[in-house]
């Protein structure tokens, strides 16, 4: 009996444990803030474009990494746990290089972003829930998605702006990196209708936070 309860406390214990340090994560994400100079190379109209543009990239690593940490904090496989943290902790960079050049531009990030945390975390648990195939297919479909918004922002975008762009091309080679490495780990190709949803998902969170 007493073995039992101490197994149970440790067990407890042990989740708590990860349970803090997720919250962690998630106060680090959302209260991330860097405070930088304005740029002045850019006119008026150049500038607001290359915010609004530069916010919704903030938001949309705040979403992958929450995304990682969920798949991470329920897959059962090592191996592949590994390689999400370390695309997650990837996709933290991203973040910071993002936010960095929002400050340098003069604008803010998206109030939305713990929301967006939020649900990427739950959605990236449900994914490792089902199994890792479904789990790594999912960052796969994601980070395809996620270059071709990079490339058609790298097309809005001022070719003035040299160092978002840097910022971009950079993320967009490491996104392609982490889309191969979930199909090495073994993705598995997602039906057509869940492919359909994660794109209108993008869509509406892209849209709200080019103004939010
Ligand atoms: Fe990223
Ligand atoms: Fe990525």
């Amino acid at each position: 009996m007493a073995i039992y309860i101490e197994r149970t406390l440790a067990k407890f214990m042990n989740l708590s444990e990860k349970l803090a340090t997720e919250f962690n994560h998630f106060l680090k994400t959302i209260t991330y803030e860097n405070n930088g100079e304005l740029d002045p190379s850019l006119s008026e109209e150049e500038r607001q474009k290359s915010i609004s543009l530069m916010r919704v990239n903030a938001s949309g690593e705040v979403s992958a990494q929450a995304l990682y940490r969920g798949q991470a904090f329920f897959t059962k496989t090592p191996d592949v746990r590994k390689h999400l943290i370390k695309a997650g902790d990837e996709e933290f960079d991203h973040l910071v290089w993002c936010s960095k050049r929002l400050d340098e531009l003069g604008g803010k990030k998206s109030v939305l972003d713990p929301f967006y945390y939020a649900g990427s975390f739950t959605l990236g648990s449900v994914a490792a829930l089902i199994g890792d195939g479904t789990s790594l297919g999912f960052v796969e479909e994601t980070e395809k998605q996620v270059v071709e918004h990079l490339k058609r922002h790298l097309q809005e975008m001022s070719p003035k702006d040299e160092k978002s762009r840097e910022i971009l091309e950079k993320m967009l080679e490491e996104e392609e990196i982490h889309g191969q490495e979930a199909k090495d780990h073994g993705s598995e190709e997602l039906p057509l209708p869940v492919k359909g949803m994660m794109t209108a998902t993008s869509k509406i969170m892209t849209t709200l936070s080019r103004y939010f």
